[in-house]
């Protein structure tokens, strides 16, 4: 940032952080469109390769374009927190290629063969997959509870001693769940796990788990980051500056997950109105959610600021505002749900969040298809439940269109 000397405010960083002098004095950051990077001599080869001489050597190691905004998220999700000695707190952010290739190189760089992975039942799909399914296959199991129960949490942590990470996933997709970060934080310590946390739902806008002790963050940047639907991403966040540098990037370079300067370029460009967004995407999803609970055709409403929410007072407690993310049950079941997508006007029938435009998905017939009937209702995902991303439209529009979609 060229402004280093100067703390600046969250919507400056997000517009200034993590930017560097261009040497050919261009505006934004190019997209660095160059798989690898040339030496002056042999000798510079040698010097940039042994770290003594700073220097990009192959793209999927680093890129310009990458490192602005790996830079300006580290800033935006340390923004106002400070370390163990009361300075700033610095983190070091890793971009991937998409949320999943993050949550990878997060878990498989934490734990080996023989430990387990600790985390809640309600899970973003592939998280669960990787979890239920992949990680076993490399000799880590999972040990999936209900993470509300602190005491219940302390209780497996007590029956199994090979648990090594906690993973925790605050607000969940699409019941808008919400853990108590910095409880479940203090109960890892407790017990020497990693903890770790999927901020994806909330973004550094709403809530900032390091605040609370964890050692990792991760975000899909396809989200609200991105902001405009753009390119999917991934970032994986940490604050033990040495072992980001190490081992977890060489897990990241080996994996092969690497972000692109192309999609990375996007990111950056998305990230300039962050704080901006946010700020609407929320103001709106508040009205919506207060319309939606007096509708006559919606049985319920799950969004964090309706005190009806089984854990809006843990939300309020560590985030900023309720978000922009809810889902409500239609009370005509399955058949209302796909009538209501069919009937809208402006909003947008699609998978995803976080984008400038309201999204809006029939989640029993499309995100949670291959889910048996029984195990989604475990989940809370009835037949009738819509989740809606509130985009950042004139909020009378979002609302003119929901109620000419919902037959009451
Ligand atoms: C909470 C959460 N975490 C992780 C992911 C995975 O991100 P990506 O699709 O960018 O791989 C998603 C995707 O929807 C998500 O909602």
């Amino acid at each position: 940032m060229s402004d280093k000397d100067i703390s600046l405010g969250f919507d400056s960083l997000c517009i200034r952080g993590g930017h560097k002098e261009e040497s050919n004095r261009s505006h934004l950051t190019p997209i660095y469109a160059s798989s690898t990077y040339t030496f002056n001599s042999a000798e510079q080869a040698v010097d940039v390769f042994k770290g003594k001489e700073e220097g990009y050597i192959y793209s999927r190691w680093g890129n310009p374009t990458i490192a602005e905004a790996e830079e300006k998220i580290a800033l935006l999700e340390a923004f106002g927190l400070k370390d163990k000695s009361g300075t700033q707190l610095q983190l070091k952010a890793i971009l991937h290629a998409s949320g999943m290739a993050a949550m990878s190189t997060m878990l498989l760089g934490n734990v080996k063969a023989g430990q387990k992975v600790l985390t809640h039942f309600s899970l973003y799909g592939g998280t669960h997959e990787l979890v239920e399914k992949i990680l076993p296959q490399f000799g880590i199991e999972p040990v999936i509870i209900d993470f509300h129960d602190v005491n219940k949490v302390e209780d497996a942590l007590k029956a199994d001693k090979s648990i090594a990470l906690m993973h925790i996933e605050t607000p969940a997709n699409p019941t808008l769940q919400c853990l108590d970060i910095e409880a479940l934080s203090a109960l890892g310590k407790k017990y020497g796990l990693t903890v770790t946390v999927d901020n994806t739902f909330a973004t550094p806008y709403l809530q900032q788990p390091f605040r609370y002790d964890v050692d990792y963050v991760m975000h899909s940047t396809t989200k609200f980051l991105n902001g405009h639907g753009t390119a999917i991403g991934g970032v994986m966040l940490g604050k033990d500056i040495e072992k980001m540098s190490t081992s977890l990037t060489k897990m990241h370079r080996l994996l092969g997950g690497n972000s692109n300067a192309f999609e990375a370029f996007l990111l950056v460009n998305g990230l300039r109105t962050f704080g901006l967004r946010m700020e609407r995407h929320c103001s709106n999803a508040a009205k919506v959610a207060e319309y939606l609970s007096k509708h006559k055709g919606v049985a319920q409403v799950n969004y964090l600021g309706l005190a009806s929410h089984p854990d809006a007072r843990v939300a309020m407690k560590q985030m900023k505002h309720a978000g922009a993310m809810l889902s409500f049950e239609l009370k005509g079941g399955y058949d209302a749900g796909l009538s209501f997508i069919n009937r809208l006007k402006m909003c947008t029938n699609a998978v995803s969040l976080g984008t400038s435009d309201t999204l809006v998905c029939h989640a029993p017939s499309t995100t949670h298809l291959g889910v048996s009937r029984e195990q989604r209702l475990q989940f809370g995902i009835t037949d009738g439940l819509i989740r809606m991303s509130v985009g950042i439209e004139n909020v009378e529009d979002i609302l003119n269109d929901l109620e000419q979609a919902i037959t009451p």
